[in-house]
Formats: structure tokens, C-alpha cells, sequence
């Protein structure tokens, strides 16, 4: 069957998302992930862009097994040779070179004539094929540059070594049929052996469109995001591609992919976690809401036949209800037994960590759910990495006519410290206890709470952004008690800000 290769950028485009810092761990995770749901490409990052994304990208092409490895790189030689550095581990890696094509990009960021842009081009690809045979070239805002220019450029790119063509939409600028023209042009006008590929992004809303109307003309590869995450209004989401191709594959002329969708839902829940990017509840694919059917006529209907309102099994994407897994008096190897059976790996300290919350989380709620253990492992993995600080009790006092105050006891590994705070309401009263005690004083940009699942014993699972000295991180903390899993967002947050400032000067020095 005809394949359509999938190409998730959720770790480099994806992590463009403002407010979004993964570490080595946690992209790791993300990515060992995304090897189980069987995507074939994995862009893990832009080696050249801070010294956090090179080891990223290093350590996934040492451990990842199964797709591709991309790095992402400009035309220049040390960006190049920055990204084979970091791939070369990978059985198979790619290195993905890009520059712009559009006026505006050539005239105003690059400050190059079309010349000096072609002959960046046939450099940075040459350079890029004299390491491996995996070549991909992006002509950047491809779809707002002149189109016999871009076909110049890129059959330069292909008499050079590429053998992917990535046509980006970086501004969301294309409709579905001019795209799909653009494709079937490139496809008709520049000879070689190379697959083309589709890069939409989201700004009017039509980057899954642009993508499937690429295939349609010929494309073979759609790069995308899970959750659809991606610079400003992001990616193509990549749950919504790959459903759309297997669903209606009679459309787009018999094409397969080869991702298990089984897998979907867990991978979206894994990205929003560690991201701090909720998933909508009507979201196409992976939203809560994607196969709950309100209205009784549906409901009835459903109930005759599953495919009287679902076009899409919800077991196909792993949306099955949350089973119980496990209780009260499960041990450690039941534990740890059932992680595995989810694909979670977590070793040493962390599973220690992990073990413990459960236990603490059992105490509370009486069946613990896939859902629930999903959600204290992506806690414990994000704050694994890099915590500096930990919760060793948190007593928070409040009510309608008492001012709420909270006392902290924070651990930094050697030493504890410890503050009290009072504050509008009793979620306030312990972030500002938490923030006297590590001295980090942000301004909380978002706080979100949502239930992990249904019931009145459910896990809170709360997502805080928050911004000191011009940094901002999210932070994800779960409890069955929402102040708690509060206090739990607000110091992963605190966290990851104190990791950044520990990593001074400012990681990111360039950006695509
Ligand atoms: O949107 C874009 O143009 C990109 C390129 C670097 C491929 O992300
Ligand atoms: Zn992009």
C-alpha cells in the first residue's frame, strides 16, 4: 500500500509553543512515546539552537528506536555540522535543512538575494548529504515565495542530496486548493527521486486541510504536532491527519499510515501534561467529548448501531473509559507491573517517588485509574528531572469568614525552608507561601483545573503558567485536593524557572 510518512514536530516546532519548556527527560518520554504510536519521523530538535535542545536531540538518537531521527539546522556549516553531531547516534538519521524562499524573508530577515539564497541552498544540502543519505530542505514560507524561484531552489536542493522536500505554509497563509496546486506543480516540475512533504501551520485554521489537500496532490509525507502544537496557532494536528487518511483513505486514493492509533489518546494526554497545553473537550480525535453523545436521539441511535452517529470506533483511538487498575492494597510489583503494561518506564528514584503518591493517592480515592496513574507518573517524570524543591507538608487553613493562610515546608535535597502566607482564597494563600519560601515571586499568566476523571474523589489536575525575570514555565500538580494539586503546579512551575536561571546566559540563541 501506498505509505504516508508521518512527521511529528511536536519536540521542535511544538516546543516553539509559547510557555512550553520540555527538558531532556521529560522530550525523552515524549518521544520514546511517539516511537510506541509508530510515527516514522521524529524531529527531536534544533541542536544548534541552545546547548537544553542538542542534548535532547543527542540523547534520543541514543535511545529511540524505530523512526527516523531528525535534527533540524540552517544552511550554515557549523549549524549543519551541529545537527549531524547530535543525530549520528540515531540507526537512522536525517538532517533537516531550511532557509526562506519569500521576498519578505529573503529581503527583510535573511538580507540575501535569490543567488546568494541558492547558493545557500546548494552548500547547506551538500554539507548536510555528505553525512547522511537522509536529507530533507524546507524552503521556508514556501507557500508566499514565487513559485518558479522555489522550484529552482529546490531542484538545486534534490542535484544536491535532498531527498525530502518540505513545503512549509510557516504563516498558515494557503487554502486547501492552492496548496494542493503548489504540490502537484512541484511534483510535475522538479525531477529526482525525492518525496514531498506538507508543513501547514494553524493560522486561519486550515492546517490539517492544507496538509490532507496536499495529499491528495501527491504529497507522502505530513509533518505535524500532536495536540497540534506549534508556533502561534500551531501545527497540523497530527491525531487529526492520521485519522482523516485512515478513515477516508477511499478518498485519498488508497494511502495508509503506519501509526497504531491505538496509542492516540495516551500520547495526547503524555504531550498535555508535560506541556501544560490542555486539550480542548470537543477536540477531533483525542478532546474527552469526541465520542459522548448528548442528545437522546443520538444516544438512541448509538445504541442500535455504534456507526449511526460514530464514524470513528473509539477503541481504535484509545478512548476507551478509564478502567480500574488498581486499589488500596496493591504493592509495589502490582504497581510497577502495571506502569510497564502501559509502556510507562520509570526507574530509581522516580518510580520510588511515584510508588509513594499512590500510596497516598489510594488512601484517598478508592479505584485508581489508568488515567490517574498516567497522571502522577507525568508529575513525578517532569519534576524528576529537574526539581530543586519538594512539598514535605503544605497545611492550609480557610473558609468564608476567616482570612485563608497556608504554612509550607519545602525540602531543597540538603536543607528545608519554610514560609507562611495568607491570601484571597486558600490556593492563593499557599502559592504566596510557596513563592516566600523559594523567593521566586511570578506572576501566575494561567491556572487551570480539570478532573482527571469523573467523581467526587476524582484527581484535580491543575496547570499553572507562571513568569518571573522575563521567563515563563508551566507547572502540572494532581491531587484529590485541588488546593494541594494547586501547590503542586505552582512549585513544578517555580521549578523549572529556577532550572532555567541556573542556566544562564539565556539558553536559546536562535530560532527557526
Ligand atoms: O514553519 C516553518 O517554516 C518551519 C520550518 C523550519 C520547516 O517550521
Ligand atoms: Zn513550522
Amino acid at each position: 500500500m501506498d505509505q504516508v510518512r508521518i512527521f511529528d514536530t511536536t519536540l521542535r516546532d511544538g516546543e516553539q509553543s509559547p510557555g512550553i519548556s520540555l527538558d531532556v527527560g521529560e522530550k525523552l518520554e515524549i518521544a520514546e512515546q511517539l516511537a510506541r504510536l509508530g510515527v516514522d519521523v521524529i524531529e527531536a530538535g534544533f541542536p544548534i539552537a541552545s546547548q537544553g535542545d542538542f542534548d535532547a536531540v543527542e540523547a534520543i538518537a541514543k535511545t529511540v528506536q524505530g523512526p527516523v531521527i531528525a535534527g533540524l539546522s540552517r544552511t550554515g556549516f557549523k549549524d549543519v555540522d551541529r545537527a549531524w553531531e547530535a543525530v549520528r547516534h540515531s540507526a537512522r538519521p536525517r538532517i533537516h535543512v531550511f532557509i526562506a524562499t519569500s521576498p519578505i524573508h529573503m529581503q527583510k530577515k535573511l538580507r540575501m538575494t535569490e543567488d546568494q539564497v541558492k547558493a545557500e541552498v546548494a552548500a547547506g544540502v551538500a554539507r548536510a548529504a555528505g553525512y547522511t543519505t537522509d536529507v530533507e530542505y524546507s524552503p521556508e514560507d514556501g507557500s508566499r515565495s514565487d513559485v518558479d524561484f522555489m522550484c529552482d531552489v529546490l531542484q538545486i536542493a534534490v542535484d544536491n542530496g535532498a531527498t525530502t522536500l518540505n513545503i512549509p505554509d510557516t504563516v498558515g497563509y494557503g487554502v486547501p486548493e492552492e496548496y494542493a496546486k503548489l504540490i502537484a506543480h512541484i511534483c510535475a516540475t522538479v525531477t529526482g527521486d525525492y518525496v514531498v512533504s506538507t508543513h501547514c501551520h494553524d493560522d486561519l485554521g486550515l492546517a490539517v486541510a492544507n496538509s490532507l489537500a496536499g495529499v491528495a496532490a501527491g504529497a507522502r509525507q505530513v509533518e505535524c504536532a500532536i495536540n497540534g502544537l506549534g508556533e502561534r496557532a500551531g501545527n497540523a494536528a497530527l491525531e487529526e491527519v492520521v485519522m482523516a487518511i485512515r478513515t477516508r483513505s477511499d478518498y485519498f486514493g488508497g494511502v495508509g499510515v503506519n501509526v497504531k492509533t491505538e496509542e492516540l489518546a495516551r500520547t495526547s494526554r503524555l504531550v498535555s501534561r508535560l506541556t501544560g497545553y490542555s486539550v480542548q473537550h470537543n477536540k477531533a480525535v483525542v478532546g474527552r467529548n469526541a465520542f459522548a453523545h448528548e442528545s437522546g436521539i443520538h444516544q438512541h441511535g448509538v445504541l442500535e448501531d455504534r456507526e449511526t452517529y460514530e464514524i470513528i470506533d473509539a477503541n481504535a483511538v484509545g478512548q476507551t473509559a478509564a478502567q480500574i487498575v488498581l486499589g488500596k492494597h496493591s504493592g509495589r510489583h502490582a504497581f510497577s507491573d502495571t506502569l510497564e503494561k502501559m509502556g510507562l518506564r520509570l526507574q530509581g528514584d522516580a518510580l520510588n517517588q511515584a510508588f509513594v503518591r499512590f500510596k497516598e493517592l489510594a488512601d484517598r480515592k478508592v479505584e485508581i485509574t489508568e488515567a490517574d496513574l498516567e497522571a502522577i507518573v507525568a508529575e513525578e517524570l517532569g519534576a524528576g528531572a529537574v526539581h530543586r524543591y519538594e512539598i514535605v507538608s503544605l497545611d492550609v487553613h480557610g473558609g468564608t469568614t476567616t482570612t485563608p493562610t497556608a504554612k509550607v515546608v519545602l525540602s531543597d535535597g540538603t536543607e528545608r525552608v519554610e514560609a507562611e502566607a495568607s491570601g484571597n482564597g486558600m490556593v492563593d494563600a499557599a502559592c504566596s507561601a510557596i513563592a516566600a519560601a523559594t523567593g521566586i515571586t511570578g506572576t501566575v499568566l494561567d491556572f487551570r483545573v480539570a478532573s482527571v476523571t469523573g467523581g467526587r474523589d476524582a484527581l484535580g489536575d491543575v496547570v499553572i503558567q507562571l513568569e518571573a525575570d522575563g521567563r515563563k514555565a508551566s507547572g502540572r500538580g494532581v491531587s484529590t485536593d485541588i488546593v494541594e494539586a494547586s501547590a503542586r503546579a505552582y512549585l513544578n512551575a517555580v521549578n523549572k524557572l529556577v532550572r532555567s536561571r541556573d542556566q544562564e546566559p539565556r539558553e536559546r540563541t536562535v530560532g527557526p
